[in-house]
């Protein structure tokens, strides 16, 4: 194959370099294209053609329906890793030893107490505020506890920075989680684990011991690792822009809670569930329901379905889908809801239309319906998105300062007004 691209304008050719990831995905370097033509630029509405870095973090095939972090397949991590190690991976590049992740661990403890000053902020939000507005507000408001600026160049300082939002966006996620259900602001536990510790801030009564369960436990940390990182989402690819003006990483991060709370992205999962539970109400007929979906003039989609990048079955959905099964199964749950997903499912996998477009369950089709057989209400399932993307944004962000990215300014083709002269407000 050859290493450039010929491009005519005009009768004039110029070329371009190819760039080939180590997965053998090719690129057209246009980084010179407005300099070396007559201010030529391309144009390309939801980025759906346009790489905006080189990342080593996450390979993504979505017409083979790979996922793998650092280069390990999400069906082995899911299986083997636990979030802690897998959020360390990505961040950090390499699966930690055990010294490591001790060490990782206790430096992220040494930074779970959120100043007393946030729980002014958490009772100034009404209880009908959504939880991803309360989120994104506080994680915006750590950065006035925490005025300096991280020194990208100092390895250490860089290092504070992630462990200090890893051991105190959980306590934030829990007090919007409790706020919202009256329950009094509670701190951790140090003695246990990072998802053990983030279940009982949560569940915690203030009347009685809190008792783990395992099964919820080991569902809860399958999930986060499911969605730790999913390379230039909405979300990611906000996190990178905003810190790409070096606004610091609490800030960037807020704009990425803001960007995933959308329900064509993170928001899919509180969607989704609101949507079986209107099909339910409606008497369960998946039929009518499909049919709107596939009605141009009906705005109704099946959420849950359908991917930007995936044009084969999400691997995340395949993994969920079983862990959906066996929660609800351990738990002896009987779910009408997972029914009507599962009818759901199978009539869109046979539909011409749903074939056609390519359009598979996505990882928020089953998620909600674990979520909710643990007990974690609706509006709060796109938090526990967050709670999992988190090192997937940290690690981008950190990405994206090591090798030094130029701020982020697209440029646009203005097809408005062109030059006319103001009328006084007498003569319009
Ligand atoms: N239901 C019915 N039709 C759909 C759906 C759907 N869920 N998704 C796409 N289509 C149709 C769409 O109408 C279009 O049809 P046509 O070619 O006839 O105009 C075609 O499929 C292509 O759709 P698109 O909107 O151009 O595709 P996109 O890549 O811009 O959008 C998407 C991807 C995820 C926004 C979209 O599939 C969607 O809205 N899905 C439902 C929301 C959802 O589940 N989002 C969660 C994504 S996974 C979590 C995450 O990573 O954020």
């Amino acid at each position: 194959m050859s290493d450039k691209a010929t491009l005519e304008i005009n009768g004039k050719k110029y070329e371009f370099p190819l760039v080939v990831g180590t997965e053998k995905e090719v690129a057209i370097d246009i980084s010179s294209l407005r300099s070396t033509t007559d201010s030529v630029i391309t144009l390309d509405p939801g980025y759906k053609n346009t790489g905006s870095c080189e990342s080593a973090i996450t390979f993504l095939d979505g017409e083979k329906g790979i996922l793998r972090y650092r280069g390990y397949s999400i069906e082995e991590l899911a299986e083997k890793a636990d979030f802690l190690e897998v959020a360390f991976l990505l961040i950090f590049g390499e699966l930690p030893t055990t010294e490591q992740l001790q060490k990782f661990h206790s430096d992220i403890k040494a930074q779970s107490v959120v100043d007393e000053d946030i729980r002014k902020i958490v009772d100034a939000f009404p209880k009908s505020a959504h939880p991803m507005g309360v989120l994104a507000s506080l994680t915006s408001a750590l950065t006035a506890f925490n005025p300096s600026s991280v020194n990208v160049n100092s390895e250490e300082d860089m290092y504070k920075a992630i462990v200090k939002i890893l051991g105190k966006f959980p306590v934030l996620v829990a007090w919007t989680f409790r706020k919202k259900n009256g329950l009094p602001l509670d701190y951790g536990d140090k003695n246990l684990g990072y998802v053990e510790n983030i279940l009982k801030m949560m569940f915690k009564q203030p009347n009685e011991d809190y008792k783990m369960n395992p099964i919820v436990l080991n569902a809860l940390d399958k999930l986060l690792i499911l969605h730790a990182d999913h390379e230039q989402n909405c979300s990611t690819s906000t996190v990178r822009i905003a810190g790409s003006s070096h606004v610091g990483l609490f800030a960037s991060l807020s704009t990425g809670i803001s960007a995933l709370w959308g329900p064509l992205h993170g928001g899919a999962n509180q969607a989704v569930l609101e949507m079986l539970e209107s099909i339910n109400a409606d008497g369960g007929d998946t039929d009518k329901y499909m049919a709107k979906a596939k009605d141009k003039e009906d705005p109704f989609r099946l959420m849950g379905f359908g991917h930007r990048v995936y044009k084969n079955f999400d691997p995340r959905a395949k993994i969920i889908k079983k862990a959906a099964d066996e929660v609800l199964n351990d738990l002896g749950v009987e779910d009408k809801i997972l029914e009507i997903a599962k009818a759901l499912e199978k009539e869109a996998l046979q539909d011409p239309y749903f074939v056609d477009r390519k359009l598979y369950p996505n990882v928020d089709f089953y998620s909600g319906i674990i979520y909710r057989a643990m007990g974690i209400p609706t509006d709060m399932f796109t938090v526990m998105f967050a709670l999992g993307r988190l090192p997937g944004w940290i690690a981008q962000w950190r990405e994206m300062r090591l090798n030094k990215e130029p701020i982020g300014r697209p440029r646009q083709v203005y097809v408005g007004e062109t030059l006319r002269s103001f009328r006084a407000i007498d003569k319009r």
